[in-house]
Formats: C-alpha cells, sequence, structure tokens
C-alpha cells in the first residue's frame, strides 16, 4: 500500500545537507505506470526514511508522496518503492527521490543521519486514451549487462512510453547486487524518465533470490500477470513459468507452475470478456515463453494446453514472446494459433535483438532490429 502523505514538519523536510551520492546504490527506476500512478523505485545502501517530491514543472516540487503501510510511513528500509497517485492522464510530471539514512531507531528516540535529493528528473502519466503508444522490448538478454547500451543505440530518437523487459533478464536469481550491476544500472539512462514493466521468464523463477524479486519489480497491485491499456492497446502479460514440469528433480518439489498457469487461465477468460478489451484497436499478449514454434518440453506445451484456445477465440492481434533465442516472426498456422508471433532473439552476438513498436489509428508497426542494427523482421496489423 502506498499514498500521498500530508506535509509534514516532522520529516518531509527537504535535506538543507545534500549527499552527492553514496546513500542511494541505484534508481530511481519507474515501474507499474497505471492510469493516474506511476511508482518510483530506487535502492539504498543504509536503511533510511524516504519520499518522492513532484509537481508539474521543474521548479515546483510542491507536492510529496511517501508509501504507507497500516497507519505506518515506510522507514528503516532500503528498497524505496513509492507511488504517486492521482495523476492527471498524459501529463508530464517532474520527481525528484529524497532519503534520509535513519542512524538509530529506538522508540520514542529516532536519529537521522546524512540525507540524499536526487536530480530531478520527469515522466509522462499514463493516458489510457492517448492516440498512440510507443514502446521497445527487450528478452534473453541472460546476465549480459553490456547488451543493454549496445541495443539501446538503435532504439530510435522517439519518446518510448515504456520499455517491456519480455523475460530471462538473468540465468537465475542470486542477490541484490545482481539486479543493480545486470539490470538497474545498466539501463538507469532510461528508466528515471520511461518506465519498464518486468515480465518475468522461466530463468528468473530460479534461484534462491528469485521469490524477492517482487520487491523490486512492478507493483503489488500488479504481481507478474497483468492487463493494461496504453491508447489504442490492450495489452495482457501472462507468467509463463517455468519450462520443465513442475516435478523435475532439478526443481527439488518447490514450484508449482501447473496450477499458476491454470489460475491465469481462469483470469484470462475474463480478461478477453471485457469491454474494453473486445473495444480496443490492437489486442497484444506478452508471455516470455511462446505457445508455438518452442520445442516440445512441458512449459510451452502447458501454456499451449491452457492458454491458446481463449486468445484464438479472442482474435488477439499478437503475441510477443522470446525463450528460444531464435529470432522470427511467424505467421499464424491454420489449426494452432490464429496470430501471428513474434520471438526475439539473443543472448550471443548476432542474435540478440531489440524490438520496436509504434501503433495508432492507422496501423501497429513491430520492427526488430539485431545487434548489427540490422531490420531482421517486421510485421504489419
Ligand atoms: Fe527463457
Amino acid at each position: 500500500m502506498a499514498g500521498l502523505s500530508p506535509l509534514s514538519s516532522f520529516a518531509l523536510q527537504t535535506p538543507q545537507s545534500v549527499n552527492t551520492g553514496t546513500l542511494v546504490k541505484t534508481g530511481p527506476y519507474l515501474q507499474s505506470p497505471l492510469p493516474g500512478k506511476m511508482t518510483v523505485r530506487w535502492i539504498t545502501h543504509e536503511p533510511c526514511f524516504s519520499w518522492v517530491e513532484y509537481g508539474e514543472s521543474i521548479g515546483q516540487l510542491t507536492q510529496k508522496a511517501t508509501a504507507t503501510a497500516f497507519g505506518l510511513v515506510e522507514a528503516y528500509n532500503t528498497v524505496h518503492a513509492i507511488t504517486l497517485t492521482d495523476l492527471l492522464p498524459g501529463r508530464q510530471y517532474f520527481y525528484r527521490i529524497c532519503s534520509k539514512k535513519i542512524e538509530s531507531f529506538e522508540p520514542y528516540k529516532l536519529v537521522y543521519g546524512e540525507a540524499f535529493a536526487g536530480e530531478p528528473a520527469s515522466f509522462n502519466a499514463l493516458h489510457p486514451g492517448a492516440e498512440s503508444v510507443s514502446f521497445l522490448v527487450f528478452n534473453d538478454i541472460h546476465d549480459r549487462p553490456e547488451s543493454f547500451p549496445h541495443l539501446l543505440q538503435y532504439k530510435g530518437e522517439e519518446k518510448r512510453d515504456f520499455v517491456f523487459l519480455n523475460g530471462d533478464m538473468f540465468n537465475y536469481q542470486d542477490d541484490e547486487d545482481q539486479l543493480v550491476k545486470h539490470l538497474l544500472q545498466p539501463i538507469s539512462g532510461i528508466s528515471a524518465n520511461t518506465p519498464f514493466i518486468f515480465s518475468r521468464g522461466n530463468h528468473e523463477t530460479r534461484g534462491k533470490f528469485a521469490r524477492r524479486l517482487p520487491d523490486y519489480f512492478n507493483s503489488s497491485e500488479q504481481g507478474f500477470y497483468f492487463s493494461f491499456q496504453y491508447g489504442p492497446m490492450y495489452a495482457i502479460v501472462l507468467d509463463s513459468g517455468e519450462d520443465k514440469a513442475d516435478d523435475t528433480p532439478v526443481y527439488a518439489g518447490i514450484v508449482d507452475f501447473d496450477h499458476y498457469r491454470q489460475v491465469q487461465a481462469e483470469w484470462l477468460k475474463k480478461e478477453v470478456a471485457k469491454k474494453a478489451f473486445k473495444k480496443a484497436k490492437y489486442k497484444v499478449v506478452f508471455s516470455h515463453i511462446p505457445l508455438f514454434h518452442s520445442g516440445d518440453w512441458h512449459g510451452p506445451l502447458h501454456c499451449r494446453q491452457v492458454w491458446n484456445d481463449i486468445l484464438n477465440d479472442a482474435k488477439i492481434d499478437v503475441l510477443i514472446s522470446g525463450h528460444t533465442h531464435v529470432y522470427g516472426i511467424h505467421p499464424p498456422v491454420k489449426g494452432q494459433h490464429r496470430y501471428p508471433i513474434v520471438i526475439g532473439g539473443g543472448p550471443q552476438d548476432g542474435k540478440r535483438t531489440i524490438i520496436k513498436v509504434k501503433a495508432n489509428s492507422e496501423a501497429f508497426v513491430l520492427e526488430m532490429v539485431d545487434d548489427s542494427g540490422k531490420q531482421v523482421g517486421t510485421l504489419r496489423i
């Protein structure tokens, strides 16, 4: 839970002595662009009290937001997620992150230490009724942080509404430093001003830190499967889970993806029955594992078994996936999938891709570019 906090002389004062950066480990990075909302995240080295100052002009960051839950303002934490609310559609906002170190935390005696106030950054609030939508997709980076700046050189000049991370940014989850060094720092040049949407791949379900990912990505109201509307596009994000059966010995009895995919199927049926979905000009689905063209392991087959009929009947326009490391744009196949399937490549040299999408009332135009800047696929709807 998070919300706006009233101005308080107790703590919400802009730091007078501003530290230039040793307190903040990484960030800010924007998450969960939802109607009227944007979540600002960052990580500090030390337990802090944190807030966001924001407003519609860079010189007037007069509004302040904290995270609150159960009557308590979040404090003495290092992973910060503060949701700005009541944002006007499409409006540009400026913001900066602020943290104060908590030196000691005794009942009735809290001692603050050094303070940090970040450089102002800006974003545009989601506009559900926007005329167009524009975004980038990365997939299957697999712990190669240098791939982000490399592929971003081909992103084009256009301002994007968001960046979609379509799974397997990592090989497996080890600790927070891995998230920082292999993702949050490499994309920091874009993520302070453009939100990224994190879709989980099968590799992100592995390793001792996998169960901590919700602390760092998306928002608690989203989780890892969700839908969102951005201008002419209604997007559904599915969490395809692991690629092998739940009882495979390597999982040691601690995964439950068949049930999870079934739960998503029930949710998916309700999503595609919504008026907003039916009315949307472009119906786009993201799933790290593609339902076809992805071998015959249990994961892809089960995704197909529980989701494909729903997607076919719902007449989706495109499925955007990764996972196979073989890029391609697959047209509909009679008797299988009535929708095209876009599969991004990766992670090795010559196989990596960046996908660029621009959609408006005229057309949905997708372009896939490889790591030499060469266009390797297009789709126009
Ligand atoms: Fe994968």
